[in-house]
């Protein structure tokens, strides 16, 4: 019998030789962008140029709650007014689940349909982007497309309306599903289910509740942190995540507090999209691998799951990433040039607490149970060793420990009162 830390160093070496191989992958194979309509109206603007295209059937990929919401409007009635036929497919629920996307699969062939407009969250963005690539390789099952390249057929074609400033997913290789079945999260990469046009539209997130806007921005910044200390980093990746920051830093309070500010909501959606750029190139870290297993068995809302063991990792990591904290520090704008780095790093990590605090993001997880804890540092460490360029190693032991941060405080157990004696007891 080999013992634990014997087993994590030899899995470390082997998975890290790999995961080498890998970010030389990542960082340098061409990875497309889509043509990018931004600010009020411009989901009416990407409506025109599709109905341009002479697509014979659109089909439109969203959530009854948009739906209901009257968001898809502006994009319909162009698509009208161009003469484009469509169809809307609106019955997808958070983190995308795969019997929902097989519907929409179902959905798209019976119509004869040959684009798919992914208009909402990460949730309908990526069940769009999963549809486009089930329905070009229709003999691989989502199980089996998910991972890197699995699909030979080119995805059919995507175009994006993001109603979320958070994944980023209107520019990344990547679609997140969730097999309800075995309360797991799966991801499909591919860098051609990128869309192919996107419109960040600030108009049509107004009335986005504060604690979605909350969570989902802090999505946003988990991208543009974990692609910034991780080792995959490139000059582009950097300027993207650093522009990121200091964006959210400056509007998330804002757009939180007042959800009609459209400037606001307008720079968030400016800031998760080049954090998408970033983490696309760049990948992210222990946050996402443990907020997957957060949402696959408690369905966390993505944000919310990041938030909470965002400041957790990152003080973790700080001992291997304090020359990038302390420039992260420097765009948040929350230290001075020439402190030093050890106090400039602080201050970054105080940033991100106070943040959250300021967002209404709790510090512990309602749902989390201290016996699941072990299976969910198990797949979280797998998630990571297999895939991200994490900054400093965390062992199984020590993500048990992290996670375990993370409880919500035990209730006690009510007082029993002492029974005074009263008159009437006495007699
Ligand atoms: N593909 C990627 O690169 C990537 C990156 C990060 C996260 N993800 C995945 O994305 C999913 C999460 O996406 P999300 O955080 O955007 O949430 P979501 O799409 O699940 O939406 C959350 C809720 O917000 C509502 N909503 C969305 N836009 C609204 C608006 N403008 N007004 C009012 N309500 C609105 C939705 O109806 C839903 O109820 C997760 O499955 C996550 O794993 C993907
Ligand atoms: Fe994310």
């Amino acid at each position: 019998m080999i013992s634990d830390s014997t087993r994590n160093a030899l899995v470390a070496t082997g998975l890290g030789a790999l995961m080498r191989g890998a970010g030389l992958v990542t960082r340098y194979i061409p990875i497309p962008q889509p043509t990018l309509l931004v600010g009020p109206g411009s989901s009416a603007r990407l409506g025109q140029a599709i109905a341009g295209f002479g697509h014979s059937k659109i089909l439109i990929v969203t959530d009854s709650i948009i739906s209901k919401l009257g968001l898809l409007n502006s994009l319909t009635d162009a698509l009208t007014a161009g003469g484009a036929q469509f169809v809307v497919f609106d019955e997808i629920t958070p983190d995308a689940p795969i019997p929902l996307i097989e519907k929409g699969i179902a959905f798209y062939q019976s119509h004869d349909c040959d684009a798919i407009v992914a208009f909402g969250g990460g949730s309908s963005m990526d069940a769009s982007k999963a549809i486009a690539v089930s329905v070009a390789n229709p003999h691989k099952s989502l199980h089996q497309l998910a991972g890197y390249f699995k699909g030979l057929r080119t995805p059919v074609r995507v175009y994006a309306v993001p109603t979320t400033a958070g994944t980023g997913s209107e520019v990344t290789v990547a679609a997140v599903i969730s097999d309800p079945q075995t309360h797991k999260k799966l991801v499909i990469v591919d860098p051609r289910m990128v869309p192919k046009m996107a419109a960040l539209d600030p108009s049509l997130m107004t009335g986005l509740p504060p604690h979605i806007t909350a969570a989902t921005g802090i999505d946003a910044l988990t991208h543009a942190i974990e692609a910034f200390v991780g080792h995959w980093t490139t000059p582009y990746s950097d300027g993207m995540a650093l522009s990121a920051v200091g964006l959210i830093f400056e509007n998330l309070r804002t757009a939180y507090r007042n959800g009609k500010d459209l400037a606001a909501r307008e720079k968030m959606s400016l800031a998760s999209t080049y954090a998408g750029f970033a983490f696309t190139r760049a990948n992210v870290g222990y946050v996402h691998a443990i907020a997957h297993q957060f949402g696959g068995l408690y369905h966390t809302p993505h944000g919310l799951a990041n938030a909470i063991m965002l400041p957790l990792v990152l003080k973790f990591s700080s001992p291997a990433i304090t020359e990038r904290l302390a420039l992260l520090a420097l765009r948040a704008k929350v230290g001075k040039p020439g402190e030093a780095d050890e106090v400039l790093a602080q201050k970054f990590l105080d940033a991100v607490d106070q943040l959250n605090h300021d967002l209404g993001i709790p510090t512990t997880l309602e749902a989390l149970r201290e016996e699941d804890i072990p299976a969910l540092a198990k797949a979280a460490c797998w998630e990571a060793h297999t895939g991200y360029p994490v900054p400093r190693y965390l062992s199984q032991e020590e993500c048990e420990a992290l996670i375990a941060r993370a409880l919500p405080p035990k209730i006690a157990p009510p007082k029993r009162r002492k029974k005074k004696p009263t008159a009437g007891a006495l007699s």
